[in-house]
C-alpha cells in the first residue's frame, strides 16, 4: 500500500504534506505509523526527525492508532459560548471515552479542535469530512448511532 501511496507523488519536500495526507487516508487506523515516517523520509530525501516533526505538528495528523471515524468537536469561541462543552460531554458519555481516546469497538476517536470555519452553525462537530451543527445531547445520540449501523 506504502509503495503504492508513494508513486502517485514525486519525491520531494515540498510534496510532504500531501503524502502524508494519503497514506494517512489509506491506513487502516487512520494513522502514520513509524513505518510510514521512515519510509516518506527516504523517499523525499529528509531525516525521519523532520517527517515526524510535520506529523506531530498538523492536528490533522496522527502517530498514534485512531478509530476508523475521527470525531472532531470545536471548542473556540462561537462553539463554546452555545455549548459546545455540554456536546463534548455527551459525546464522551455516548462513546465512554476521554478526549484522544479510541472507544473499545475502533470505531470512533474523539478530538478537540480549533474553528472548524462553521460558526454560523454552532456548536458544531466534524466526522471524518462531513460537518455537524446545530448540536444537542439528542443530535448526537441520533448521529452517533447512525455510524454505529454502518450509515
Ligand atoms: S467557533 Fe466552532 S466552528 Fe467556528
Amino acid at each position: 500500500m506504502l509503495k503504492e501511496v508513494l508513486g502517485r507523488f514525486e519525491p520531494r519536500r515540498e510534496n510532504l504534506l500531501d503524502i502524508l495526507h494519503a497514506i494517512q487516508e489509506a491506513s487502516p487506523t487512520n494513522s502514520l505509523s513509524k513505518e510510514d515516517i521512515e519510509a516518506v523520509a527516504k523517499y523525499v530525501g529528509i531525516t525521519p526527525a523532520e517527517v515526524y516533526g510535520t506529523a506531530t505538528f498538523y492536528t490533522m495528523f496522527s502517530v498514534k492508532p485512531r478509530g476508523k471515524h475521527i470525531i472532531r468537536v470545536c471548542t473556540s469561541t462561537a462553539c463554546h459560548l452555545l455549548g459546545g462543552e455540554t456536546v463534548l460531554e455527551a459525546l464522551k458519555r455516548e462513546l465512554g471515552v476521554d478526549v484522544g481516546d479510541t472507544t473499545k469497538d475502533g470505531l470512533f476517536t474523539l478530538e478537540i479542535s480549533s474553528c472548524l470555519g462553521i460558526c454560523g452553525v454552532a456548536p458544531a462537530m466534524m466526522i471524518d469530512e462531513v460537518a455537524y451543527g446545530n448540536l444537542t445531547a439528542d443530535k448526537i445520540k441520533e448521529i452517533i448511532d447512525q455510524y454505529r449501523r454502518g450509515g
